[in-house]
């Protein structure tokens, strides 16, 4: 029970590695408030995990992530552990990515970080043992075509992760992790960003060291080891977990 009675908020847990990481946080004995948009599948993982709710909404609004934190502090009392996985591609190459576009893949991917901690952090900094862990992606020092904005907002995140860390240390620590390919959703729709769309997941998977994808419980057993006393000498690192991918 790493997580034993820890209270925690996780974005993108309605699909892909936020729900493994909420489904692998509640083995480990946390009370979670889950974001995501998707109803249905955020009302199922809720009526699934015990001491969960889920809030839906964007993360890119600034309110909701207000709502986020005045959720754990209403069903549990307190918060200790937030977990960043919601994302978007926002795919084009920068002549031709509408400009709503851009600042949409901004907001998502770097501004609702700063809106959740904004409001977050002062409850955080009320008990000992708080985490903070933001899932970006080797595309924070790695660039794919017609990815700019994010990878541009994936490299702001690791940025802003670190400079997170110093201001609020030892109060909490802050920690990126940033994934290879990752077999979900999202990774086969980054597929039709490159050359030849029907082999581009195959040719990242071969293009790994370990020579296979990542699963999303891979990603949520680092998570899970960020967010836990496990890692308490950890702050503001970002850790690759992509199968050797950026080394190969
Ligand atoms: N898959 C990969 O290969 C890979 C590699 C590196 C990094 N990543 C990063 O890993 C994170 C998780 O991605 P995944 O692969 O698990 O993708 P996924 O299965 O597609 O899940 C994405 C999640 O983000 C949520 N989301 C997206 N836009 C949102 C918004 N505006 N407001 C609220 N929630 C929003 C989705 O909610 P709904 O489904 O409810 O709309 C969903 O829960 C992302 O930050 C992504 O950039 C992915």
């Amino acid at each position: 029970m790493k997580l034993k009675n820890k209270v925690c908020i996780i974005t993108g847990a309605t699909s892909g590695m936020g729900k493994a990481v909420a489904q692998s946080f509640s083995k480990e004995g946390a009370k979670l408030v889950l974001s995501g948009r998707n109803l249905d599948r955020g009302n199922a993982l809720a009526a699934q995990l015990p001491h969960s709710v889920f809030m839906e909404g964007d993360v890119s609004e600034p309110s909701y992530n207000e709502n986020l934190v005045k959720a754990a502090i209403e069903n549990f009392g307190q918060l200790n552990i937030l977990s960043f996985n919601a994302g978007m591609l926002g795919l084009g190459d920068v002549v031709n990515l509408p400009e709503t576009l851009w600042h949409k893949t901004l907001n998502v991917n770097l501004s609702a970080i700063f809106y959740l901690c904004k409001n977050a952090i002062p409850h955080i900094q009320k008990r000992p043992g708080g985490a903070i862990v933001i899932n970006t992606s080797i595309a924070a020092f790695k660039s794919f075509p017609n990815h700019p904005a994010y990878c541009a907002s994936k490299a702001a995140a690791v940025a802003l992760m670190k400079q997170m860390a110093v201001e609020y240390a030892p109060d909490i620590r802050i920690n990126a992790i940033c994934p290879g390919p990752v077999d979900t959703p999202f990774l086969w729709d980054s597929a039709k960003a490159f050359k030849n769309p029907d082999s581009a997941v195959e040719d990242a998977k071969n293009a790994t060291l370990l020579n296979r994808l990542g699963t999303p419980e891979d990603i949520a057993k680092l998570t899970l080891f960020l967010a836990s006393e496990d890692a308490s000498w950890i702050t503001g690192s970002s850790m690759t977990i992509d199968g050797g991918i950026l080394n190969a």
